[in-house]
């Protein structure tokens, strides 16, 4: 099987590019983000903070998280129900990014990120895809831009889903989120030391894709 991690801060425009080059390559594509947003939205609507890591922990005994495929486009189920609409706020990107700290949480996740791996050829974006999840992927690579287009972009798309956010809240918001995912003790944010770098500052969309597909193939051919 073929496995390519995509790995780099909020905002870097990997799930858009990860999503595009998934779908030229004929492969699936996972975005393991919406993984950790679940399981924030399920501790959100049962009442249990962010920061309460015990009542967090013990509350997964309880849920099932899984992914499903409408098409191309991946779905998120907690407890067989699709909730892939919910976890697209800002509350659940701060809830992520807080549950994701926890090695409990990144435990329960990471047998169902391993097993979409091993049974299809995939494109999965992430965090730690090639530091922790895949680190025998075929091709690794982290994507970033610089934290203002990054605030940018992410601004532009709540927008255009009809939110009502401000930029600047947008912009500090991911600084915060860069801080304490980059920081935490367990599977930080960072590049593998074979990842292939590609900064998408100056590039636009096909741009990036386009870079992404030369280092695949340069190794898959
Ligand atoms: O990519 P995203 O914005 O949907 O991710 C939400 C949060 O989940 C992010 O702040 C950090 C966490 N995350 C992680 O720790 N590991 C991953 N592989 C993916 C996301």
């Amino acid at each position: 099987m073929i496995s390519v991690a995509i790995d780099g801060p909020a905002g870097a425009g990997k799930s858009t590019v990860a999503r595009k080059v998934a779908a030229k390559k004929g492969y699936i594509y996972v975005d393991t983000g919406a993984l950790y947003r679940t399981v924030a939205y399920s501790a959100y609507i049962n009442g249990v903070s962010f920061d309460d890591n015990e009542k967090i922990v013990a509350h997964l005994d309880g849920i099932n998280v899984d992914i499903a495929y409408r098409g191309d486009e991946q779905r998120v189920l907690l407890n067989g129900e699709d909730v892939s609409d919910s976890i697209r706020t800002p509350i659940m990107s701060e809830g992520a990014s807080k549950v994701s700290a926890i090695p409990e949480v990144r435990a329960f996740l990471l047998g169902l990120q391993r097993k979409l791996a091993a049974e299809h050829n995939v494109v999965m974006d992430g965090r730690d895809i090639a530091t922790v999840v895949l680190p025998d992927a075929t091709v690794k690579i982290f994507l970033t831009a610089s934290a203002e287009l990054r605030a940018r972009r992410r601004y532009d798309e709540l927008i255009a889903k009809g939110q009502t956010v401000e930029y600047e809240d947008i912009y500090n918001d991911l600084l915060k989120r860069d801080h304490r995912d980059s920081t935490r003790e367990v599977a930080p944010l960072k590049p593998a030391e074979d990842s292939v770098l590609v900064d998408t500052s100056e590039l636009n969309f096909e741009e990036a894709v386009n870079a992404v597909c030369i280092v695949i193939d340069k190794t898959v051919g």
